[in-house]
């Protein structure tokens, strides 16, 4: 116990880096099980540690359209790019399952830092540094997925080069492994037009909210991206899906259901690195048990449990409870997700279409 709070105080120390002591240093609160917020490991101006919360204003996606790709008279005319990334996601999905997952998170991340420009995917970028997003804490060892981009990217090159981004194609993969993992219940109406931006920074991603994150924190962190504590609730529902790190949930477990606890106990075997099942009951299938779980205490995160708060729990129950709502919920969530702080054809500066995803043009 002592040695694995030494560790954390360690861990923190190193993310805050040298600059911790003049205070503008960055903010990983929500991933770190510290008992409290501590001002002097963030960085000034953080979103995340701004509280009370400001909306931004919701997102507009303006000059995102359907069917982007598909208008034959326009230079992005690319009739085959869908139906490229729903063929490369239904095979990874058939494969494993766990892939759509990562495809739906790799989305997530992608959008709530810089905007949905698949910033998320570079290794090499215009700044030549090579901490970018995918070294970040909440991404390092965690995110999956990349290599069903790769290969729809790659085809889609070959048919049409130079004309379909990454970041839709990250948009368009998310999309289908919603439907796929849905058993073809959740269709999302995905516009394309995105592009792909040129800077990727390791230390942004301390805006994506943390397992740790309370209910407040959650709120502030997707109303910073002009998204609301409703939608934060809806997109939650994503954790009926995947895996996690048992370092993000194991002192959680006295407040957890106490079969469902055991079983976890098991698992992990102490071991923080081991990875279980999100949803224990149908983890590979899309769907609202997720808030039947938060009821019954059976989800792993503080940011799940949370959700049982007294501003939230009504959206709770009623996507526990009604058939369909949260369903019609999430495709209208996702789709407002892939439109937070895009970049577009107009972009003269910082946007292009990528060659390849993971890294910039020349
Ligand atoms: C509300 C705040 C959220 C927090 C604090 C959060 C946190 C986390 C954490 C800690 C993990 C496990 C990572 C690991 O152990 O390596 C995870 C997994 C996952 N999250 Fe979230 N998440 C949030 C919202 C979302 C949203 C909005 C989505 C998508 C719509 C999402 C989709 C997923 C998926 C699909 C996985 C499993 C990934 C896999 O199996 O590869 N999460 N999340
Ligand atoms: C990054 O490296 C390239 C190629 O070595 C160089 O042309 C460019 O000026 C560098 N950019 C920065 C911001 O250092
Ligand atoms: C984030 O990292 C980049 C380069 O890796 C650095 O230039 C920038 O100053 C850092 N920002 C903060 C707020 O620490
Ligand atoms: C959530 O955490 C913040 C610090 O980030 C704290 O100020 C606030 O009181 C907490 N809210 C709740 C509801 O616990
Ligand atoms: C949810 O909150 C209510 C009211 O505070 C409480 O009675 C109930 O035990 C909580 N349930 C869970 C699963 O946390």
């Amino acid at each position: 116990m002592a040695t694995k709070l030494a560790a954390l105080i360690v861990l923190a120390a190193f993310l805050a880096g040298p600059a911790a002591c003049d205070g503008a240093s960055i903010c990983f609160s929500g991933w770190l099980r510290l008992p409290t917020f501590n001002p002097l490991l963030c960085r000034r101006g953080s979103r995340m540690n701004r509280l009370p919360r400001q909306r931004g204003p919701s997102p507009s996606g303006l000059g995102l359209s359907y069917g982007y790709y598909d208008n034959r008279r326009s230079r992005s005319y690319c009739p085959r790019a869908e139906g490229i990334v729903r063929g490369a996601v239904r095979d990874a999905v058939a494969a494993y399952p766990g892939i759509g997952a990562g495809l739906i998170r790799l989305f997530f991340h992608d959008c709530f830092v810089r905007g949905c420009d698949a910033s998320v995917l570079l290794t090499t970028t215009n700044s030549n540094n090579s901490d970018t997003e995918r070294e970040g804490p909440p991404n390092k060892n965690s995110l999956r997925g990349f290599e069903v981009i790769d290969a729809a990217k790659a085809a889609i090159e070959a048919a049409c080069p130079g004309t379909v981004s990454c970041a839709d194609i990250v948009a368009f993969a998310a999309r289908d492994a919603s439907y796929f993992l849905s058993n073809r219940r959740i269709n999302i109406r995905m516009p394309g037009g995105r592009y792909d931006g040129r800077e990727s920074f390791a230390n942004e991603t301390d805006q994506l909210p943390g397992p740790f994150s309370n209910v407040t924190e959650l709120q502030a962190s997707f109303a910073a991206k002009g998204l609301t504590s409703d939608e934060m609730v809806v997109l939650s529902g994503a954790h009926t899906i995947g895996r996690a790190r048992c370092m993000f949930f194991s002192s959680r477990l006295p407040e957890m259901d106490p079969a469902f606890a055991a079983k976890l106990r098991a698992q992990c075997n102490g071991n923080d690195d081991t990875n279980v099942n999100q949803d224990d009951v149908t983890p590979n299938v899309l769907d609202k048990r997720y808030y039947q779980n938060v009821i019954d205490r059976k989800v792993l995160f503080t940011s799940d449990a949370v959700l049982n708060s007294t501003e939230t729990m009504m959206q709770v129950r009623e996507n526990a409870n009604r058939a369909g709502a949260w369903e019609r919920k999430f495709e209208r969530a996702m789709e407002n997700m892939g439109k937070i702080g895009i970049k577009t054809r107009g972009d003269q500066q910082g946007a292009e279409i990528r060659k390849v995803c993971s890294r910039v043009n020349n």
